[in-house]
């Protein structure tokens, strides 16, 4: 049976006895509206230790002021029920209050230069702060051994690593594989804003992913790489933030210089974001 705590000292008791007993903790950070992508986590983290804890919390400070915060779904009693399923021993539930006990204004932040500034940082200002933020108090709160995140959600995973490693988080992270629907659109609770219309568009991203690999792996130049992206994702309705190709670290690749690539996209369909990308 999965244990639901909602008090930092419970969850620290529970931790505390099965370090005790020398056992590895793993740990799968979510904001809820629970999908198969999450629920993959947890198999991953239980494959790297021996019970999971998940929490569930959608963290205000990484939403920026026009964003889904207060829209964001919460369905918690299926995710409740999603997680045992999955494995996963406790449901971490902080309040906001338990998080940010100064407040969300006066609340210390972890910043995290140079790749937080990239790409979805450019476009989301603060957002990474506002993730680096959060995990920092979830890795506190919870102590695990090892944590997994999702590669869907690539720059974070790659903030992530780097704040890790900065800080010195005795972590180990684990990135999990992107878990997609039939047609491709990869999994996200925000897929749930898109309409009977929009949803069938919304496959064009994976589409436009295959394609961009394709070229660039054929030799095509990035910066008409990256154009046919764009143009392919507006003719689609896509309102593009960015279709590009970069290096493993975000950074851009040189002209002619080979090696591993990913290509990142974030575009909009009417109000609803979508991000996703492929690693070649
Ligand atoms: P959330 O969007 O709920 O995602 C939680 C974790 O699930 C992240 O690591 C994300 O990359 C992963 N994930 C989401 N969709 C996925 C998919 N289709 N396939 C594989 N993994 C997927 O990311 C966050 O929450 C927050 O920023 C958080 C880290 C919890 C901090 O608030």
């Amino acid at each position: 049976m999965i244990e639901t705590v909602t008090e930092l000292s419970r969850l620290r008791a529970i931790v505390a006895g099965w370090k005790r007993e020398g056992l590895r903790v793993g740990f799968v950070p979510t904001m809820g509206n629970l999908h198969a992508g999450h629920y993959s986590l947890v198999t991953l983290a239980r494959r790297h230790a021996d019970r999971v804890v998940s929490s569930v919390f959608v963290n205000p400070t990484q939403f920026g002021p026009n964003e889904d915060f207060t829209r964001y779904p919460r369905t918690p009693e299926a995710d409740t029920t999603g997680l045992e399923q999955a494995g996963c021993d406790v449901l971490w539930l902080p309040t906001v209050e338990s998080m940010y006990p100064f407040g969300v204004e006066l609340a210390a932040n972890v910043h995290v230069p140079g790749v937080s500034a990239l790409l979805e940082g450019a476009h989301r200002p603060g957002h990474f702060d506002g993730v680096c933020t959060v995990v920092t108090r979830l890795f506190n709160q919870v102590q695990p051994d090892m944590a997994a995140f999702g590669r869907k959600d690539y720059q974070q995973l790659a903030v992530i690593r780097q704040m890790v490693a900065d800080l010195a988080f005795p972590i180990e992270i684990v990135g999990g594989e992107i878990v997609r629907e039939g047609d491709g659109l990869a999994m996200s609770s925000r897929n749930q804003y898109l309409t009977a219309e929009t949803r069938p568009q919304a496959a064009t991203i994976r589409r436009v992913l295959l394609g961009m690999r394709d070229a660039s792996l054929a030799g095509t130049p990035r910066a008409k790489v990256e154009a046919d992206g764009v143009a392919q994702l507006q003719a689609a309705g896509f309102h593009v933030d960015y279709a590009v190709v970069r290096l493993p670290d975000l950074g851009e690749p040189g002209e002619g210089e080979a090696g591993a690539r990913v290509a990142l996209v974030a575009a909009k369909l009417g109000s609803t974001r979508l991000i996703d990308n492929i690693e070649f």
